[in-house]
């Protein structure tokens, strides 16, 4: 794909289908991303995949979880503020995802798919170290973005969803990652399942107005 075409493309999937995506590919496209840029090069990202069994492991878990009602309880959450400023809040309320849903009394199928975590056969969960400064979260961003559109390019549906790290102590545990690392977002990959309505283009919400976010002073 060109590139114009990838970046038009990154929109999430809420459901892929049930073919599998191979192992050789997503290390092939972690590798890749390594070469985002990081302050002073630090690198402070790491990616554990789960997939196969071990991700239907976690799922059950994770689901269980859910159904008994177990307030999720994000890394990040310990680490950053959660309250948003008028801005993106309002962007939120007028133009983002939920409104979509809302609106179109979809609600149900959006819950329904975070539960299932979008049906993936692969999830990338990333982290960083629990002593890092912000600007390790914002390199963890790139290293994400790197990773979606490398995906993107292969021909694959990306989904990040912090609602696959609600609950870190079961990722940490299936994935095994180290109790010192901070679970900060979750990337499911996959092939997109082009019949299912929750993937419908209906869904995608807009962009807030360009003259909204852009102030040129020369
Ligand atoms: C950090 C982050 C967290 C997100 N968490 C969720 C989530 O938990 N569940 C979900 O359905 N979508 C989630 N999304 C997807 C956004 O809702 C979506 O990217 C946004 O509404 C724009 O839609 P588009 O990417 O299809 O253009 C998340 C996206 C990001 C970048």
């Amino acid at each position: 794909m060109n590139f114009k075409e990838v970046f038009q493309n990154e929109h999430v999937t809420r459901k892929f289908t049930n073919r599998k995506v191979p192992e050789k590919a997503i290390a092939e496209i972690v590798e890749q991303a390594q070469q985002s840029p990081s302050l002073l090069n630090s690198q402070p990202w790491r990616a554990y995949v789960l997939m196969g069994d071990a991700l239907a492991e976690f799922k059950k878990a994770a689901i269980e979880n859910s159904d008994n009602k177990v307030k999720p309880n994000e890394d990040f959450a310990s680490m950053l503020s959660l309250d948003w400023d008028t801005f993106p809040s309002s962007n939120m309320a007028t133009m983002g995802a939920s409104q979509s849903f809302f609106f179109r009394n979809k609600l149900n199928l959006f819950t329904e798919a975070n539960k299932n975590m979008f049906n993936a056969p692969a999830i990338i969960f990333l982290t960083i170290p629990r002593k890092s400064p912000a600007w390790s979260v914002f390199d963890l961003g790139i290293f994400a973005q790197s990773i979606m559109l490398l995906a993107v390019n292969r021909g694959l549906g990306i989904m990040p969803a912090h609602s696959m790290v609600s609950y870190p102590d079961l990722v940490r545990k299936y994935a095994g990652i180290p109790e010192d690392e901070y679970v900060g977002m979750a990337i499911a990959v996959g092939y997109i399942d082009k019949n299912a309505e929750i993937n419908d283009p209906v869904f995608i919400p807009k962009r807030v107005p360009f003259n909204k976010i852009y102030k040129v002073s020369n």
